[in-house]
């Protein structure tokens, strides 16, 4: 039999009743939720009015789901898709992702969860490269967080939109040298961040030594209270300058950050490092941070911008 795609920008509650099942049957069959918490959300109580649903339909029966976002203007479109246990291996995969190309014209960052060896054929098999794994790290700000300890000489103030992008650039562009999708990161790149209504500058601390700055922790807020969904803080971005590393900084500048994520009311932190970044997961670790998901982006030819702290709006 053949499928068939169809789109919808809004579903209805019986669509969604469908969805859940499908998701619910993966999450059982693979161990691991194949949409992420704003996907999920998404679909409960609706959000930007440019992203739409992909549902592929077998006769009367709900095949899969697939979840398409087009409002990230800076790194290109992106989404994620699932197929139902019943109806895999039959091709449907390729046809639900066809069908989400034709709507974003050929470009997509796709996301997998749990790194699954389907994910990674059906990518493969559409041309896609797997461009980077991504592990989400979790802790509670309710276990002990200690005082940061700072190097001698070291300021701290927060980020003064309008006076500190140059330097930031800077700093940003030596600590990711190695990464180039953040390193490379342009002024245009950064004013975005600063015009999303997340971007609150009394969370991006700045550490400063003889007035030059050395590193930074930008920090993030995802979600409200509304809904009954918990609001979660995030490590969005820590960078160090190279001839600082080493000396301490990062640590302290993340438990800075954690420490205004907590005075925030924030029950839990997370953060997503890049997997082939151990110095930075041993970090973590030491900071009370384990392993909560994989991430895996697979993207279209082309289509390589990702930040570290990828804004997948979670
Ligand atoms: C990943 C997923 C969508 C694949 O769906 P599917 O309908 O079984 O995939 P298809 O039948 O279209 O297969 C596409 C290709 O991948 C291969 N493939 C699919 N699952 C495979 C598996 N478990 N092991 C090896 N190869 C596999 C197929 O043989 C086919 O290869 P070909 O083009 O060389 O013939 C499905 O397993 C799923 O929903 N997983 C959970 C959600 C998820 O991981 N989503 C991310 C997708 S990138």
């Amino acid at each position: 039999m053949t499928p068939r795609a169809e789109i919808r920008q809004r579903l209805d509650d019986r669509e969604i009743a469908e969805v859940l099942g499908v998701v619910e049957a993966a999450t059982e069959a693979d161990g691991v939720r194949p949409l992420n918490e704003h996907v999920m959300l998404h679909m409960r109580y609706g959000g930007d009015v440019r992203a739409r649903s992909v549902l592929l339909r077998e006769g009367p029966r709900l095949a899969g789901y697939a979840h398409v976002d087009p409002t990230d203007e800076v790194e290109g479109p992106s989404g994620e898709l699932v197929i139902h246990p019943d109806f895999r291996r039959r091709g449907y995969g390729k046809a639900l992702l066809r069908a989400v190309l034709d709507l974003t014209g050929g470009r997509l960052r796709l996301w997998a969860h749990g790194g699954s060896p389907g994910a990674e054929a059906l990518a493969r098999s559409m041309g896609f490269e797997r461009v980077r794994s991504l592990w989400q790290m979790r802790r509670s700000l309710f276990a002990p967080l200690a005082a940061p300890s700072w190097p001698d000489g070291v300021r701290l103030r927060t980020f003064v939109p309008g006076q500190d992008e140059e330097a930031w650039l800077k700093v940003n562009a030596a600590a990711f040298a190695n990464h180039p999708e953040q390193g490379a990161w342009t002024l245009e790149d950064l004013r975005r961040r600063e015009a999303e209504p997340w971007f609150d500058p009394a969370g991006f601390f700045l550490a400063f030594r003889d007035s030059r700055l050395v590193g930074f922790h930008w920090t993030k807020i995802h979600g409200s209270s509304e809904h009954g969904h918990e609001p979660i803080g995030e490590v969005y971005v820590v960078g160090i300058d190279p001839s600082q590393q080493g000396t301490g900084l990062g640590k302290a500048l993340t438990l800075a950050g954690l420490r205004h994520l907590r005075s925030r009311g924030l029950a839990q932190a997370m953060l997503y490092v890049d997997e082939a970044n151990q110095a930075a997961i041993r970090l973590y670790e030491s900071l009370g941070f384990s392993r909560w998901d994989v991430d895996v982006m697979y993207a279209t030819p082309g289509v390589r911008r990702v930040s570290p702290g990828h804004s997948t709006s979670q």
